[in-house]
């Protein structure tokens, strides 16, 4: 049974206990650190397609691809999360407001141009329009189905998933098949990068508690090799979870690779 089906998860609690901060969270600074370095070596606008897998009711993350990216997808299990992404993208007074993160991610971007408050202003508004474009579609999803979209038998140039199959279940079993079928819709030659909970065995929302099936860095290298990755090409960043150590989340992860072409 997906835990997921239950009253447990609220959008809403999600959003206010991960995301709220008024400014970036040291652990979400290198993150989106870690996607602008991965990003540098690649020509604006040089992918067609990417998928945010399990995207829950965030699309910050997307902000750093908006230059590379011609078309971006966003997928979810659960509707709620969806609906949350559409109030955002259709600018509407309910939505989550993310302008906080996105004027922390722009500086991070900008680190050395940074020449005003108006300067920075500008950049926000200009990415939250270029963002907006640039999502096609919502797509509700499983992870745990070999077809994880029911039916549409698309693949991507990159496919990112921050904080899902890892967030989703205590079962290492799941969650080798679950990131066999993430990996099943990357393209030949494209790119997977993942930000994980590593070494943990549940995380808080709110009150609520969600599992997590303790994996780190070994587990992820088992995964790409029976998935046609190039072992050579994964690139792994260890982060600090201090901020989150009350939330019983142990130490936190991302990575990159490259499947076969
Ligand atoms: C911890 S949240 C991560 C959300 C977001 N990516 C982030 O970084 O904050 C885990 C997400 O996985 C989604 N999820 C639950 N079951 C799923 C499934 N079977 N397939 C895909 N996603 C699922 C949940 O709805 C939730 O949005």
């Amino acid at each position: 049974m997906n835990i997921f089906i239950n009253d447990r998860w609220q959008s809403k609690d999600y959003l206010a206990h991960y995301y709220s901060a008024d400014k970036l969270v040291y652990d979400e600074v290198l993150i989106f650190k870690y996607i602008y370095h991965f990003l540098l070596r690649f020509k604006k606008n040089s992918f067609n397609d990417l998928l945010d897998f399990g995207s829950g009711p965030t699309i910050h993350r997307l902000i750093p691809f908006t230059d590379y990216i011609n078309n971006m997808y966003v997928a979810d299990y659960l509707p709620e999360n969806l609906q949350e992404i559409k109030l955002w993208l259709s600018n509407k007074n309910n939505a989550h407001n993310w302008d906080k993160q996105i004027e922390d991610i722009v500086r991070i971007q900008y680190r050395n141009q940074m020449k005003s408050l108006n300067f920075l202003k500008e950049k926000v508004r200009a990415k939250k329009i270029i963002l907006r474009s640039k999502v096609k579609n919502i797509i509700q999803c499983d992870a745990f189905s070999k077809k994880p979209f029911l039916g549409v038998n698309k693949k991507f140039d990159i496919v990112t998933s921050f904080y899902c199959l890892d967030s989703i279940t205590e079962s290492k079993v799941k969650w080798k098949k679950g990131t066999g079928n993430l990996l099943q819709l990357v393209k030949p030659g494209g790119w997977v990068i993942i930000s994980a909970l590593r070494n943990t065995s549940h995380y808080m929302v709110s009150n609520a508690i969600f599992p997590s099936p303790n994996i780190n860095e070994k587990d992820f290298i088992k995964v790409f090799s029976r998935n046609k990755f190039n072992l050579k090409t994964i690139n792994f960043k260890i982060i600090s979870a201090k901020p989150w150590l009350d939330s019983g989340i142990k130490s936190l992860m991302i990575l990159s690779a490259q499947k076969l072409k």
